[in-house]
């Protein structure tokens, strides 16, 4: 019995130099040293020895079962060690090697106006405000003191929508930012200092018009409104946001919601508001000054409308179309201002 317990460890040692991977490993393992196993097979035999055979054999066994054990433990980790080299030779990944640059995009370049100009208005306590850009006809016409026989109306060359007329009228696109002015002060918390930036829509579609566009609606509404309040932030603006050497005028004009009305320029940047560039005619703006857009003081019809007492409360405005201003800001001689919108990368990614 011992001859053959000794050779059952030099037989499992021979065995295991032939076994490269773990999974084969342990088959061995169960077939020798299960419960069922060669070992204790062989260990059955101990049970008829005398006392005296049994305690010699016992210390035999013992040694064997030690060195087939043994056996398998240096088999077992020279076979883990190697495949924990293979598994990190297969994941070998160089730190240091340069990495694959993900593509980052950025904001649309009139994204990016409406933040500067948002952000300019709030310094001055302006809270940017949002208004429908599907709204009545009463909030974009009537309420504004353009009654809807009044023909100043097709200078808004409107898109109405089908559908009944409700008590507030038609529903249009929006043609411009002002139906917010007194939808702002039907919300009834004064005073106002709006900034409400949206899309509007006009039928029109040509080299410097889009039919959908966005203008940035000025609104203060407060005991003393004046004139004076409206150039200071015009010149505010201008300053902030095309350079602190800009100045801006109001010239006469005439809207239906404001009395007095003013288009506002802004001194031209190429040859600083004189007109002139060395002597001759300035090419981009020809007078010294460029029209940024409409502006006044509020007409009494709007206050009426936005449900105060006119002789209490006043108030200015202005709406001013965000791509025709950041245009006046880049210098940009676009021939067509439709690229704007066309999502041709080449253009977009300049900004
Ligand atoms: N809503 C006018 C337009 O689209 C622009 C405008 C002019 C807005 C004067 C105003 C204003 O608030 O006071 O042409």
């Amino acid at each position: 019995m011992e001859n053959e317990l000794r050779q059952l460890l030099a037989e499992v040692q021979a065995r295991l130099l032939g076994v490269n991977v773990l999974a084969d490993l342990e088959v061995v393992r169960i077939e020798v040293l299960g419960r069922k196993g060669k070992l204790a097979e062989l260990l059955k035999g101990l049970a008829v020895l005398d006392i005296n055979e049994k305690k010699v054999i016992g210390v035999v066994a013992n040694e064997v079962k030690m060195g087939i054990e043994r056996a398998f433990a240096e088999v077992e980790d020279k076979l883990s060690a190697a495949a924990v080299l293979a598994k990190n030779e297969s994941e070998w990944l160089d730190m240091t090697m340069p990495g694959v640059t993900p593509e980052v995009g950025h904001t649309h370049l009139t994204t990016q106006a409406i933040e500067d100009i948002t952000n300019i208005f709030a310094h001055l306590g302006f809270v940017r405000a949002r208004h429908p850009e599907v709204d009545w006809d009463y909030y974009a016409f009537e309420a504004m003191n353009m009654p809807s026989d009044h023909p100043a109306r097709d200078d808004w060359e409107t898109f109405f929508v089908k559908g009944e007329k409700g008590v507030k009228g038609k529903m249009v696109l929006t043609p411009h930012t002002s139906n917010g002015q007194v939808r702002e002060m039907e919300k009834g918390v004064f005073p106002i200092r709006m900034i409400s930036i949206g899309k509007c829509f006009r039928r029109q579609a040509d080299v410097r018009h889009l039919p959908s566009f966005y203008q940035f609606e000025g609104l203060v509404i407060d005991k003393k409104a004046s004139v004076t309040e409206l150039k200071g932030v015009c010149d505010y603006f201008a300053k902030s946001y095309f350079g602190p050497d800009r100045v801006t005028r109001l010239r006469p004009y005439h809207f239906r919601f404001t009395e007095p009305s003013f288009e506002l320029d802004v001194s031209c940047s190429v040859c600083s508001g004189t007109g002139k560039v060395d002597g001759v005619k300035c090419k981009l703006c020809k007078e010294g000054w460029l029209e940024l857009g409409g502006a006044g003081m509020v007409h009494p019809n709007v206050i009426k409308a936005g449900g105060l007492d006119p002789d209490e409360y006043s108030g200015f405005a202005f709406g001013w179309g965000v791509e025709r201003t950041m245009m006046m800001r880049a210098g940009l001689n676009i021939d067509d201002i439709r690229i704007l919108y066309k999502n041709d990368l080449r253009f977009i990614r300049q900004f």
